[in-house]
């Protein structure tokens, strides 16, 4: 009967303190509480990055699940000042097409908030399944060779990406910028990776240029003390 008694508590228990973890979650899905990085450059920050990794962050069991994959598709993203020095265009291409996005600065004193402005067009945007982007981005970090943008539309999408200027970021890095989310309780519930195959091939040739090298070392010293 003690143990029942124990199971229920324990059953009943559970789900109360999930619902009490997830209260960040609310305030993140109406785009509050993501912090900006402070003293940003807009004019360091344009010009050509890599997408590394897109990180959802909408809580939906039925959509994700916490799944990581790797896509063999290699994003580039190019950031460009449009006009004035509030107006940006950001440009982002893959071999499936492209797509543009207009965003603007509302507040000069507080340069990583963007709003969108206007839609987006590419051909990308011609996908049945595309929807509209309509929010702000959050320029949540950058620093010389990576960034995090942050894309929030109340209610509708919330999900950050990592860029580079290189096609490869430090694992380091990236386990940095994800440990950051988790202190924040910014609930991660995908991870796709991007632009990988470029830096697997590398690695491939690495080892193959190691291993022909070593064969080659081999046949010599055989030769040499025969
Ligand atoms: C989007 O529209 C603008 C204005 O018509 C055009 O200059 C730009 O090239 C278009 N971008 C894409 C990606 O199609």
């Amino acid at each position: 009967m003690y143990r029942l008694f124990l199971v229920l508590c324990l059953c009943y228990g559970l789900p109360g303190y999930a619902s009490e973890e997830e209260t960040p979650t609310s305030v993140y899905e109406h785009c509050g509480n993501l912090q900006l990085q402070e003293n940003i450059q807009i004019k360091l920050i344009t010009g050509t990055w890599y997408v590394i990794e897109i990180l959802q962050h909408k809580t939906n069991d039925k959509l994700y699940n916490g799944e990581k994959f790797e896509v063999p598709t290699c994003p580039s993203v190019f950031l460009t000042l449009a006009g004035s020095d509030t107006d940006l265009k950001l440009y982002w291409n893959e071999d499936t097409g492209d797509i543009e996005y207009l965003f603007k600065i509302k507040d000069k004193s507080s340069p990583g908030f963007w709003l969108s402005s206007g839609s987006q067009n590419g051909t990308l945007v011609q996908v049945t399944t595309y929807d509209q982007f309509a929010g702000m981005v959050y320029v949540r970090k950058a620093i010389s060779n990576h960034m995090v943008l942050t894309f929030c539309s109340p209610n509708t999408q919330l999900y950050s990406v990592v860029l580079a200027r290189d096609k490869t970021l430090d694992a380091k890095e990236l386990k940095s910028i994800v440990n950051h989310m988790h202190l924040q309780k910014l609930p991660i519930t995908q991870t796709k990776r991007t632009c990988r195959s470029s830096a697997s091939t590398a690695r491939a040739t690495a080892w193959m240029t190691t291993a022909f090298c070593l064969t080659y070392l081999q046949a010599w010293y055989l030769r040499v003390h025969k």
